[in-house]
């Protein structure tokens, strides 16, 4: 069971602003600082292969010039295979990419694509990189990844965060789920992907759950009331929804 629920914060729409004009302006390692002093437990950035936000440049800088752990979001391609070799970053969550899509759109299909994906796990892991898998809340793709020898996977929550109401208890429970089997099979669960104020609550409140990944809404948020205001107020909700959720477990 986990007490503590990590935040990482994704700073890649510092960069789609930035990219919007060129320039340097705003800075996502200027983000990843103040994500810093907000309270965050670690940065999360995507480096994709269109290079549509973060940039090789950035990758290198928040490597060299970030104190909190670095989660590198990457494809299994050999290109950010040996960017990933390079900068050593605390941990790689390798992602699916469409070159098409707006976002990332569905997990990784580690069972499908188990035999491509193993020789990225075991190469990342021999560097002392923490490995983690996006996938859908299926048992399926857990063991798949637990098959593969990654010590960590990351539950794809946009399927509960774009539910309507009457599917969206469904959706969490798939979530609900899929963390019992994680914690069964031996490995540590972390979600993500469109959470908001709204919908972060349930997720948090899900104990074997050890950290969220949450990008999109906070630096939506930050045009309002600023980036530490914004990392404040979800760190808040989580931690409360934590805390509920473990008073109950021991009452
Ligand atoms: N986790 C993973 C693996 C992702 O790919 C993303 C989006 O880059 C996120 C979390 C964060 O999603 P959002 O930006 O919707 O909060």
């Amino acid at each position: 069971m986990t007490g503590y629920l990590r935040l990482g914060v994704n700073i890649d729409h510092v960069a789609t602003i930035r990219n919007a004009r060129g320039g340097g302006h705003p800075d996502p390692v200027r983000a990843a600082r103040a994500a810093a002093q907000a309270g965050a437990d670690g940065i999360t950035a995507h480096l994709r292969e269109d290079r549509r936000h973060i940039s090789d440049d950035d990758m290198a800088r928040l490597a060299a010039q970030i104190d909190l752990p670095l989660n590198f979001e990457m494809a299994a391609t050999d290109e950010m295979l040996a960017i990933a070799l390079k900068h050593k970053p605390h941990a790689a969550c390798i992602v699916p990419e469409k070159r098409e899509e707006r976002t990332t759109e569905g997990g990784l299909d580690a069972a499908g694509g188990f035999d491509s994906l193993k020789p990225f796990v075991a190469e990342l892991g021999a560097a002392g990189i923490r490995v983690s898998l996006f996938i859908e809340p299926d048992p399926v793709q857990l063991d798949a990844a637990k098959a593969l020898g990654a010590p960590v996977i990351e539950l794809h929550t946009g399927a509960y965060c774009d539910a309507g109401p009457a599917t969206q208890a469904a959706q969490l429970q798939r979530i609900k789920d899929a963390a019992a089997h994680a914690e069964a099979i031996g490995l540590e669960c972390h979600a993500g992907h469109g959470l908001t104020y709204d919908t972060v609550g349930p997720v948090a409140a899900i104990a074997t759950i050890a950290e969220l990944n949450i990008g999109h809404f906070l630096i939506g948020e930050a045009i309002f009331g600023g980036l530490e205001s914004a990392i404040k107020r979800m760190r808040a909700l989580m931690d409360q929804a934590r805390a509920e959720a473990m008073g109950e477990r021991s009452a």
